[in-house]
């Protein structure tokens, strides 16, 4: 029998890719096969992310393109991911091409969900929780890159800050257990990763039931013991993201101090740098408190680099509070900086607060911040020029065939001349220039 072809496409963050990557194989363990493209599969599956509106319209957008794209021969159309949790039966009723929805904790259970809708069933749904807390095996050829992989910690988030909409799409936090991530950490070195990024919505918020495989390892929380942990398994590079400021212990800082292949980037958003507006947003400290989480990262051994998320526009924002975001900007100096304009999210408390910042005012902070992080940025850009950065070749550039591409352990995007060859080493690059978002240079040496 003809195997079903299902096509994966995914939106949003990396625990959505991580999703698919657990979707992809099970899938092929239980006899689907993987489609490039959606022309070429009987059933189409779009992972969907709902932090902002935005993101939520996309993927309705995609369900309608593909629809019209084969007016002849539809495919299944699945959603998974937080809209498909979020909505639910909604779903069938506003995008009536959907057969199947795949809530956040039934990725285990996609092929037989498939089977049902294969086999006619009518509409299928699966808005269950997860059956374990153990996570599937993730086959290497499933992996979004070959040399990079993304390992999940820790899901769902409690922290419910009042404009996010994720505490509702993703539950509570659960955290897996640390000797599984070890042994995944372990495995995906035997297999040739060379860089590991340790995912969750608050990573350092990480607590699992029980410690089994921490023991031997010192820390002050047990997120900065399991990067002890996961440092001992030697893999060569080691980042982990999001940290949330509130649970941000500068044993963290100290950990990274004392293990050379725990990278010099931490990701930590601040969301806005005026006290009113972080209570108002129930983000659960003050701007001092962050600052001090920020002395702490940029007083270490070595030069850590700091990104972080903003998002400007919170119903009630003033003139004034918003020029407290720029002063934060100035005193922290991040090497880089997502800004978002608020989004009210349905069920959210935020999204019963009445709006008062309009359209036009969101894209005017926007703008402003923009260009106040783009002077940080590039001065930050430019005086890398001419220092020895190390870089993850992870293949050809897009831009050139003669150049390859890769992130520093800082996670700059870097450019340099060399053969695809190198995709998966680990060289030491001089940078010659500097653009805002991505640098250029030259390979010193391959380590
Ligand atoms: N509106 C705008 N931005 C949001 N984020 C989360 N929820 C919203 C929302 N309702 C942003 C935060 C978070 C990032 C992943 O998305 O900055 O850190
Ligand atoms: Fe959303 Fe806040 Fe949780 Fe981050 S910490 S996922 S912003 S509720």
């Amino acid at each position: 029998m003809k195997k079903t072809r299902v096509y994966l496409e995914t939106f949003g963050c990396q625990m959505n890719v991580a999703d698919s990557e657990r979707a992809a194989s099970a899938l092929h363990a239980a006899g689907f096969d993987l489609a490039d493209s959606s022309e070429a599969a009987e059933v189409v599956i779009i992972n969907t992310c709902s932090v902002r509106e935005k993101a939520e319209q996309k993927a309705i957008r995609r369900i309608g393109d593909i629809n019209r794209g084969r007016p002849d021969d539809a495919p299944i159309i699945g959603v998974m991911g937080c809209v498909a949790q979020l909505e639910g039966e909604l779903l069938f009723e506003s995008a009536p091409s959907v057969r199947v929805v795949i809530g956040t904790g039934a990725t285990e259970r996609i092929p037989q969900l498939l089977r049902r809708a294969e086999e006619g069933l009518g509409r299928v749904i699966d808005l269950g929780e997860r059956r374990s807390e153990t996570f599937e095996d993730i086959a290497p050829s499933e992996r979004h890159s070959k040399h990079v992989a993304f390992v999940p910690i820790i899901e769902g988030c409690n922290k419910f800050c009042t404009y996010c909409i994720v505490p509702y799409s993703r539950g509570r936090e659960r955290s897996r257990p640390a000797n599984e991530i070890i042994g995944e950490v372990r495995k995906l070195l035997a297999q040739g990763f060379r860089e590991i990024q340790l995912i969750g919505q608050n990573v350092n918020s990480y607590r699992p039931k029980s410690e089994v495989g921490l023991e031997k390892f010192s820390g002050a929380t047990p997120f900065s013991k399991l990067l002890r942990a996961v440092a001992s398994t030697g893999m060569p590079r080691v980042k982990f993201t999001t940290s949330f400021p509130r649970d941000f212990h500068a044993d963290i800082v100290k950990a990274i101090d004392e293990n050379e292949n725990l990278c010099n980037w931490v990701h930590l958003p601040v969301q806005s740098g005026n006290d009113r507006i972080l209570r108002a947003m129930r983000r659960g400290y003050r701007v001092e408190d962050y600052i001090r989480r920020v002395d702490a990262v940029k007083n270490a051994r070595r030069r850590i680099a700091l990104t972080s998320d903003v998002i400007i526009g919170f119903p009630g924002e003033s003139e004034e509070e918003f020029k407290d975001t720029l002063q934060l900007l100035e005193r922290c100096r991040f090497d880089g900086l997502y800004i978002f304009k608020y989004s009210a999210r349905r069920g959210t408390p935020a999204a019963k607060l009445s709006e008062t910042v309009d359209e036009s005012e969101k894209t005017r902070r926007f703008l402003a911040l923009e260009e106040l992080q783009m002077t940080i940025q590039r001065k930050i850009y430019d005086d890398l020029v001419g220092a020895y950065v190390e870089v993850l070749v992870e293949g050809q550039s897009a831009r050139s065939a003669a150049d390859v591409t890769g992130h520093t352990s800082c996670n700059k995007v870097i450019n340099f001349r060399g053969s695809p060859g190198l995709a998966g080493k680990i060289v030491n690059v001089r940078v010659t220039g500097s653009k805002s978002h991505s640098l250029y240079g030259e390979v010193s040496n391959v380590l």
